[in-house]
């Protein structure tokens, strides 16, 4: 893990412990890389009403928006489980928004990195801001 992967990591982690996963009890956390440097992560955060349930990464862009930043530079997921916790299709979007198609997006478990995607792998051909501007 290059030491710039491992502060995300750990970040998401720390994240990650806080998730309040009452239903699934499926912990996620997410960390954002903005280019001033600085680290925003966020957890998965449940709700009785199931479909109100917010993503660690909607999470982790909240916490980015409201510091002030609007860009991604490099992304990290970590969930529970054995398999890859890629981030689901609304976050892919919710990625895209803020992150250019080479950006890369890291998934990891308790243990480390897995695998690591780009933007683009993860939503091809997407539709982004661009799309109203051009
Ligand atoms: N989850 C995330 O936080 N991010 C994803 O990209 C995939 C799914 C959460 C939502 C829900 O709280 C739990 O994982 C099980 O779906």
């Amino acid at each position: 893990m290059t030491p710039g992967i491992a502060a995300l990591f750990d970040a998401a982690l720390a994240a990650k412990a806080r998730a309040y996963v009452p239903y699934s009890k499926f912990h996620v956390g997410a960390a954002l890389l903005a280019p001033s440097g600085c680290i925003y992560a966020g957890c998965n955060v449940e709700n009785a009403a199931y479909p109100v349930g917010n993503c660690a990464e909607a999470s982790a862009i909240a916490a980015m928006i409201l510091a002030g930043e609007t860009r991604i530079v490099e992304a990290l997921v970590v969930g529970d489980g054995a398999g890859l916790c890629t981030p689901c299709g609304g976050c892919r979007q919710r990625l895209r928004e803020f992150a250019e198609p080479g950006v890369a997006v890291h998934v990891a478990g308790d243990e480390g990195l897995r695998r690591s995607f780009t933007v683009e792998e993860l939503l091809p051909a997407s539709f982004g801001p661009d799309n109203l501007t051009s």
